[in-house]
């Protein structure tokens, strides 16, 4: 899938506006990949946990994160999306997640924490390539069942916004859910699992 894809997704949702958190606070500047100046690059490859500050995640955005060497999707869905992921469930390969990776608080229907807010390891589960966010509904290009998800243009798997495969396509399980845990209302842990709850 084209470039061009995601531009014209950009009518309906802001795509990207990354922020990363300095050093010692100070505030929030834009870049084109998020990235934490905590822990270490070499620390972080080695597979160390990322902190992400989603206080400035606006509805319908989507931003990128690294971990582990892998990129992270933090997504922020709107009701709207919401009510689509709970109601279009029949055209799924896994719409329960059975089969797919995910620690246990997000083996759920939106396969999330908070419901709004969707977090994925951002590489098809078919041979790893990235799939693009495309959270329109019916675009010309993928048709009049598409619901707003992702598509990966390699060999055309899409998944829809909660990560959970489309049946008959090459990526067999749903996209993965990174373990991940809530420090405040704004700010997640990548890599982490809150003690009381299992993985
Ligand atoms: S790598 Fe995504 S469909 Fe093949």
């Amino acid at each position: 899938m084209s470039e061009q894809g995601v531009d014209r997704s950009k009518r309906q949702f802001l795509t990207t506006a990354l922020t990363v958190v300095g050093a010692v606070g100070t505030g929030y500047i834009a870049v084109p990949f998020l990235s934490q100046m905590q822990p270490s690059t070499k620390a972080k490859a080695a597979g160390a946990p990322v902190e992400i500050d989603i206080s400035k995640l606006e509805t319908g955005q989507l931003i990128r994160a690294a971990w582990r060497g892998k990129p992270v999707w933090i997504l922020n869905r709107p009701p709207a999306v919401l009510e689509i992921l709970a109601n279009n469930t029949a055209k799924l390969s896994d719409p329960s997640s059975q089969e797919s990776e995910q620690p246990e608080y997000a083996k759920n229907e939106f396969r999330s924490i908070k419901p709004e807010i969707f977090i994925a390891v951002g590489l098809c589960t078919h041979l790893g390539c990235s799939p693009t966010f495309r959270p329109e509904i019916a675009p010309n290009d993928l048709g009049g069942d598409w619901k707003g998800g992702f598509f990966c243009p390699c060999h055309g798997s899409g998944f829809d916004l909660a990560g959970r495969v489309v049946s008959g396509v090459p990526a067999p399980t749903n996209l993965v859910v990174p373990p991940h845990r809530y420090i405040t209302e704004t700010r997640i842990i990548i890599g982490e699992t809150n003690t009381e709850e299992s993985a």
